[in-house]
């Protein structure tokens, strides 16, 4: 296990270096840094309180100890009812709670009524058990768990992205970007991402939504205007297959897996399982709980339920040669 996340670690796109240990206090776009800054303030406040009653209590407890040559076992005074002191102690954390809701519900509305800027990017999120369907209207491309971003270091782009389910509720939640906004069946939700530098940035489902909820990992690269128009335009292409792949795209389509995997300009048409036209290009497999490499593909496809148990890709009980094909298949679908 810990080898196995290890190797994911490694998991790196030439000249996009990956930002492997997300932080919140070190936002990389408009909306988390405005998040972060209500974070601070409100640790602020609290911290300010926590050490105010903690210094209190200390200075009670050594001030007031027991005296070992008291031995006359009285109580000391005992005060009831003062109403200067409980109405102090009742209004100032209610004024203390309405300063915080009301700039917390200031940044709120700041960041869900920013206009978009001129130069957006539509991306539709929809989240499944347990991968991510990412769909970019504009370019009618699809691909899976791996978001491809323009980086905006002059924040003059950003990716707005449409929040979709087709089973329970998921959580989209990228810490450096943006914070948690729920991706709910029948409903839309909208979130917006503006990375200020290329980098590989590492999210995961933030509400539990079935038993593979932790292993739901999402990954936003963002890329120079130029890298991503490249990406885009590669991703538009149907599938050409290089080298001879005859056989082992008749054994691929041949067997059950294009019920619900499509590779577009096949005969692989399913919509149920995340789309594999240009699955060679992504870093990871199994929405990032494996690297993409011919032996974790392997390992994947002949049992799936090993990686992720109770994940809905059933083992296909493939021969070793039925395994082999396929895996050569997919491994060259760039
Ligand atoms: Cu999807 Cu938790």
């Amino acid at each position: 296990m810990l080898i196995q996340l290890w190797a994911l670690l490694q998991v790196q796109v030439p000249g996009v270096p990956e930002r492997r240990i997300q932080d919140i206090f070190k936002p990389m776009a408009t909306p988390a840094e405005a998040e972060k800054n209500v974070a601070l303030l409100t640790f602020a406040i609290t911290g300010a309180i926590f050490i105010a009653v903690a210094g209190l209590l200390i200075y009670t407890i050594v001030r007031f100890r027991r005296n070992p040559r008291d031995t006359s076992n009285q109580e000391p005074p005992q005060i009831y009812g003062s109403n200067q002191i409980e109405a102090a102690w009742t209004v100032i954390p209610i004024l203390i709670v309405f300063v915080l809701i009301g700039v917390s519900a200031r940044v709120i509305a700041a960041v869900e009524n920013a206009g978009p800027p001129p130069a957006t990017l539509k991306v539709t999120l929809i989240g499944h058990q347990w991968w991510w369907e990412v769909y970019y209207p504009d370019y009618n491309v699809r691909t899976a768990n791996e978001i491809h971003v323009p980086a905006s270091p002059d924040g003059k782009t950003a990716t707005y992205l449409t929040l979709e389910s087709v089973d329970v509720i998921h959580s989209f939640w990228v810490p450096e970007l943006a914070g948690k906004t729920d991706l709910i069946p029948n409903r839309q939700n909208f979130a917006w991402i503006d990375p200020r530098e290329p980098g590989v940035y590492i999210g995961n489902c933030a509400e539990y939504c079935g038993t593979q909820h932790a292993k739901m990992y999402l990954r936003v690269i963002a890329q120079t205007p130029e890298d991503f128009n490249r990406w885009a335009a590669a991703q538009q292409q149907p599938q050409q297959i290089r080298g001879n792949m005859q056989q082992a795209k008749a054994v691929f389509e041949s067997l059950a897996c294009v019920n619900c995997h499509a590779v577009r300009g096949t005969s692989a048409a399913g919509s149920f399982g995340p789309d594999l036209t240009h699955l060679r290009t992504r870093q990871t497999l199994a929405s990032g709980a494996l690297v993409n490499d011919e032996q974790d593909l392997r390992n994947w496809i002949n049992d799936p339920q090993d990686a992720k148990p109770g994940c809905l890709m059933p083992s296909m009980k493939l021969t070793n040669d039925e395994l082999t094909q396929v895996v050569s298949y997919l491994q060259a679908l760039n």
